[in-house]
């Protein structure tokens, strides 16, 4: 790996025809955090989970905000296509397939912008309490690149306009976009892996 690259961890796949999954934690979070929910949602995946590069207050994120909910688009940009970059070259590294994105609050923001900026990148997303994170996204093509968005009812942080908005443009950019909105807040519940596992074995089925 070279010096742009991630702080990660890497776990090889223990079954054939798992997708790889690309984890990607919340603000605060590190490349540990979601190890258990990867293996819980899809146990024969192989595992890259990378270390947000920005710091806030000493909490690891994968691109710098101006406010709560407001984005330095500026770097999102830039830092998806450093992390997107960092896939291409682990994929070389690990010999793994395009992966789906697993992303929790602001690591499902950075997933959404490399979905939006990079869509060669992944072979589709889970994106949990996920935001809109460009204002004035590109046109991207993710014709046939399946999606999950799993928000929650009562989140503070991700208003119900804004989730909406999110998998319109998404679906407007041809993904398969399945979005639910469960009784929840930002946190995830039991529901959200449930879903997600269901949802990941479903596109397991479809691409064997
Ligand atoms: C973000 O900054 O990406 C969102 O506000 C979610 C968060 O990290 O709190």
């Amino acid at each position: 790996m070279t010096e742009n690259s991630f702080i990660h961890r890497f776990e090889p796949a223990t079954s054939a025809g798992s997708a790889p999954l690309l984890l990607l934690h919340g603000t605060g979070g590190d490349e540990n955090d979601l190890l258990g929910l990867g293996r819980m949602i899809s146990p024969g995946s192989a595992l890259l989970s990378p270390r947000g590069r920005v710091l806030e207050h000493g909490m690891p994120r994968f691109f710098r905000r101006l406010a709560e909910g407001v984005f330095d688009e500026n770097d999102v940009r830039r830092r998806a296509q450093e992390l997107g970059d960092f896939v291409i070259e682990a994929r070389k590294q690990y010999g793994i397939a395009a992966p789906v994105a697993v992303g929790f609050s602001n690591g499902a923001n950075i997933a959404a912008a490399l979905l939006l900026l990079k869509p060669e990148v992944l072979a589709g997303a889970i994106l949990l309490r996920a935001m809109v994170p460009l204002s004035d996204p590109p046109a991207a093509d993710l014709a046939g690149k399946p999606v999950l968005l799993l928000s929650g009812q009562s989140d503070p942080i991700v208003p119900a306009s804004n989730s909406a908005k999110l998998a319109a443009l998404l679906s407007h950019a041809a993904a398969s976009v399945t979005h639910r909105v469960l009784p929840a807040g930002h946190q995830l519940s039991q529901a959200d892996l449930t879903l997600a596992r269901d949802w990941i074995g479903n596109v397991e089925a479809k691409a064997a």
